[in-house]
């Protein structure tokens, strides 16, 4: 039975069961670690948008190898997106049976560019940028440098792509 007394603590101490005071504890703690959950999940763009460019080369350079899981799979005149640490990379399978890997980002504002098979080229949808799908020389538009290509390894359970 509830006891009356003049504070709601007191009224709620007593209404609350053991069981109620175990439920509202777990919520409580369900209810923390959301809260660190979303916190982490607000911070952690605003980190990467604050990282200097110097943290962000690091970080992309600490990577120097990535194993694509059968990629070896790919049929020629496909292409592959992959991230090579924190930037997008491609890999081509081409009809004539090579492999080639190269980084995504343009080299004039760092857009990510696209393959193309019908044309077996490589374009930048932001300012018209065209570069080569075999050797990611740039050909025609504004990109001022080569894409820079990687090491590809195929084998039986994948494709190993790595620094060149
Ligand atoms: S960013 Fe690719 S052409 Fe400008």
């Amino acid at each position: 039975m509830i006891e009356q007394t003049n504070t709601e603590a007191h009224i709620e101490a007593v209404a609350e069961g053991p069981g109620e005071r175990n439920t509202r504890r777990a919520f409580l703690a369900a209810a923390g670690v959301a809260g660190l959950a979303y916190t982490a999940a607000l911070a952690y763009p605003i980190y990467r948008y604050l990282a200097s460019p110097e943290e962000m080369a690091m970080e992309a350079t600490a990577v120097t190898e990535v194993t694509l899981k059968d990629a070896q799979k790919l049929p020629p005149g496909a292409v592959l997106m992959f991230k090579f640490g924190a930037s997008p990379a491609l890999l081509i399978h081409h009809q004539d049976g090579r492999w080639i890997s190269m980084t995504a980002v343009c080299t004039h504002l760092g857009c990510t560019v696209q393959y193309e098979p019908q044309a077996d080229r490589i374009h930048c949808a932001c300012h018209g940028g065209v570069y080569n799908a075999y050797t990611g020389a740039n050909v025609s538009g504004p990109p001022p440098r080569p894409l820079k290509l990687f090491k590809v390894a195929v084998n039986e359970a994948g494709v190993d792509v790595s620094r060149a």
